[in-house]
């Protein structure tokens, strides 16, 4: 069978067929899907029932894995998953659903709010793929936005004034902007805030984005209320409806979509007894944005 890529919906989103995530890609096939990930950002496979082997030995073909510490609220003995997956689900360690007020499932709700993954690390991943277990028949899409389509869109004046802006991004930013803000010592140190290039550009298509997430907390050298103001107008003009594509989830999906590219969150569950069992593996990017303060 030999790979196909159509377009869905959006530019920015392709639908896969022609591959069984289970078995071994070959070198052609790796080409192919990132190939497709430059031009659209976000592919769509359906059909994919994977192990979390089989989603693992499929995402270390673009790359290395980022493993999953340092990037929540979980103990060490609170895990479901082993640490190549981030669990996006609301299961506790026994596969249950966790109470409504857990600190794990406040933690969590930060995912509601538009962001790239891991842009809290020093270096930022290149692409999530997020794997559909078990979902609730209403609500639990997720929403991506394209970045350089929102950068097109750009007036040149905001183009010029934000090319070579910084901004510091932490999980501290974005969980306080939901009220969450009880963290230990140890956690405060762990989620130290880091700096990015706020335009970004694709090595291959050349096209610049804007690197935006929930854990920008500021601007370097602007006063911080300046800074979130400013962050904020960003966010509304990259979230218009008309840049936005919403995924609603059927088991068996695998959506993988390039952070460098795209933000994206998730919405509301409406019943929240129901379990949304969600595994994301993510391939680690190639080094920061910027050079980090000394
Ligand atoms: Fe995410």
């Amino acid at each position: 069978m030999t790979i196909a890529i159509k377009q869905l919906h959006r530019d920015f989103v392709g639908q896969v067929s022609g591959l069984d995530l289970s078995k071994p890609l070959s070198l052609t096939d790796v080409k192919q899907i990132e190939d497709g990930m430059d031009k659209f950002g976000i592919l769509i496979f359906h059909n994919q029932n994977i192990t979390d082997e089989q989603q693992i030995a499929y995402t270390r073909n673009f790359g290395e894995l980022e493993l999953h510490i340092g990037s929540n609220v979980l103990k060490a003995d609170e895990r479901r998953l082993s640490i190549e997956f981030a669990d996006v689900s609301n299961l506790d360690q026994s596969g249950e659903v966790l109470k409504r007020g857990d600190r794990r499932r406040m933690f969590n709700l930060g995912n509601r709010l538009w962001h790239s993954d891991s842009s809290f690390r020093v270096t930022p991943s290149k692409f999530s793929l997020l794997s559909c277990r078990s979902t609730p028949d209403i609500g639990g899409n997720t929403e991506f936005s394209f970045m350089p389509a929102v950068y097109d869109a750009l007036n040149e004046e905001t183009k010029k004034e934000i090319e070579s802006l910084i901004t510091e991004h932490s999980l501290i930013y974005s969980r306080g902007q939901l009220g969450f803000s009880d963290f230990s010592e140890e956690e405060k140190t762990m989620f130290a805030p880091v700096r990015h290039a706020l335009v970004r550009k694709n090595e291959f298509t050349k096209r610049k984005s804007i690197y935006l997430s929930a854990h920008i907390g500021t601007i370097i050298g602007w006063e911080m209320p300046e800074a979130r103001d400013f962050i904020r107008e960003m966010m509304e003009h990259a979230t218009q409806r008309s840049f936005v594509y919403s995924h609603k989830w059927s088991v068996g999906d695998l959506v993988m979509w390039d952070n460098r590219q795209c933000m994206h969150r998730v919405r509301p569950i409406r019943d929240t007894a129901e379990k949304r069992d969600m595994r994301r593996t993510t391939v680690a990017g190639r080094g920061p944005t910027i050079l980090q303060e000394a």
